[in-house]
C-alpha cells in the first residue's frame, strides 16, 4: 500500500534527497510538491523545485509556489550553506514544465480534502508558513490529514541559534501553529537528522550508479559538504530533509517517542526553539512524537535505491 504524501519544501541541497525519495520510492504516492520561502527566495526555490523535476524525471508531478515570506517576520535565507541560488554546485537544467497556477496553500487544501480521511500525509522540510495558512484557512485538514511529518527542530541542538533550528526559527508563529493544531505531528529533528551523515563511503554508492540524477546528487553533496565544513566543522554534511520521508516509507528507520512539544516565541535568546517535556509520559491526548534515533545504514539503502531505480533519465 503506498503512501499519499504532499512535499513542501524549500530546495536546497537536502531538500533535493526528499524529492528523490518521496519521488523514487515505489511506497510513495507524491501527489504534489509545494514551495516555500526558506533557504532562498521563492522565486529560486520553485525555479530549483523544478530543475530537479527536469533532471529527475517527475515533470508530471504538480508543483506549485508557496508564501513568499514568514507569517510575521521578515525572511532570512541561508546561503551560508545552499549558496546564491539556493542550490548551488551542479548546472541547474532549465525547467521544462510550468509551476501551478494554484497556490500552494489552496493545492494543499484541495488535495487533502478530496481524498478520503486519513490518506494524505504533509512532509514540510521548510519553514511551516504553507502548512500553518492551511490548517488555519481549513481548519478540518487537521482531522483530514493522516499526520505531519517534519524535518525541523531538535530538543537538543540548534544550527540557526544554539538552541533553534533553521526552518522553525525562521518562522516561529507558523510552527506554533502546526505543533499545536489537533493533528498528529512527528518531528524529525536535528537529533537524528545531524546523524543522517554523508559519509565518503555513501557518496561513493551514489557515484558507483553513474547515471544524470546520481551525479547531480554527488555535485550537490560535494557542495554542501564544503560548506557544512566551512561553517559548522562537520567532516560530512547532514543530509536533513530525506529523513522525514523515508520515516513515512518505513517508520523503523528510527525511533521516535510521543512527547508534548511546544514552540518558543518570545526568547531572548531561545526564539524558535522546540520545547519537547520529557519529564513523565505523555498525556493521552498529547499529539506530538520526536525522533531520537536513526538507523544510518538504512536510511542510506533506502536513499541509493531509490536513485538506482530513478535510472538514467533523458535531459
Ligand atoms: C533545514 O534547514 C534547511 O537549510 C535545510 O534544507 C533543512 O530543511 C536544516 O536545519
Ligand atoms: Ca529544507
Amino acid at each position: 500500500m503506498s503512501t499519499a504524501l504532499i512535499l513542501d519544501c524549500d530546495p536546497g541541497h537536502d531538500d533535493v534527497f526528499a524529492l528523490l525519495l518521496a519521488y523514487g520510492h515505489p511506497d510513495v504516492d507524491l501527489l504534489a510538491v509545494t514551495t516555500v520561502a526558506g533557504n532562498q527566495t521563492l522565486e529560486k526555490v520553485t525555479r530549483n523545485a523544478l530543475s530537479v523535476a527536469r533532471v529527475a524525471g517527475f515533470t508530471d508531478v504538480p508543483i506549485a509556489a508557496g508564501c513568499d515570506r514568514p507569517l510575521v517576520r521578515a525572511a532570512q535565507v541561508a546561503d551560508d550553506v545552499h549558496g546564491e541560488s539556493g542550490l548551488d554546485g551542479p548546472e541547474l537544467p532549465e525547467p521544462v514544465h510550468q509551476v501551478e497556477s494554484q497556490h500552494a496553500v489552496d493545492l494543499i487544501i484541495e488535495a487533502v480534502m478530496s481524498r478520503e480521511p486519513g490518506t494524505v500525509t504533509l512532509v514540510p522540510t521548510g519553514a511551516l508558513t504553507n502548512i500553518a495558512m492551511a490548517v488555519r484557512k481549513e481548519p478540518a485538514l487537521a482531522e483530514r490529514v493522516k499526520e505531519v511529518v517534519l524535518m525541523g527542530g531538535g530538543y537538543h541542538e540548534g544550527n540557526w541559534s544554539p538552541v533553534a533550528e533553521f526552518n522553525i526559527a525562521v518562522d516561529p508563529e507558523s510552527a506554533h501553529i502546526v505543533f499545536n493544531a489537533p493533528w498528529h505531528v512527528v518531528m524529525v529533528g536535528l537529533d537524528v537528522t545531524h546523524k543522517a551523515l554523508a559519509t565518503p563511503e555513501v557518496v561513493e554508492r551514489i557515484r558507483s550508479l553513474g547515471t544524470g540524477p546520481s551525479r547531480f546528487a554527488v555535485e550537490l553533496l560535494e557542495f554542501f559538504g564544503e560548506m557544512y565544513q566551512d561553517t559548522q566543522g562537520f567532516d560530512s554534511p547532514p543530509v536533513h530533509d530525506p529523513c522525514a520521508v523515508a520515516y513515512v516509507i518505513d517508520p523503523s528507520v528510527m525511533t521516535t517517542r510521543r512527547t508534548p512539544v511546544d514552540i518558543e516565541l518570545s526568547g531572548a535568546l531561545t526564539t524558535g526553539m522546540t520545547v519537547a517535556d520529557f519529564r513523565a509520559p505523555a498525556p493521552s491526548d498529547c499529539t506530538t512524537s520526536v525522533a531520537t534515533t536513526l538507523d544510518h545504514g538504512r536510511f542510506w539503502d533506502l536513499m541509493v535505491d531509490c536513485l538506482e531505480r530513478i535510472g538514467e533519465v533523458e535531459l
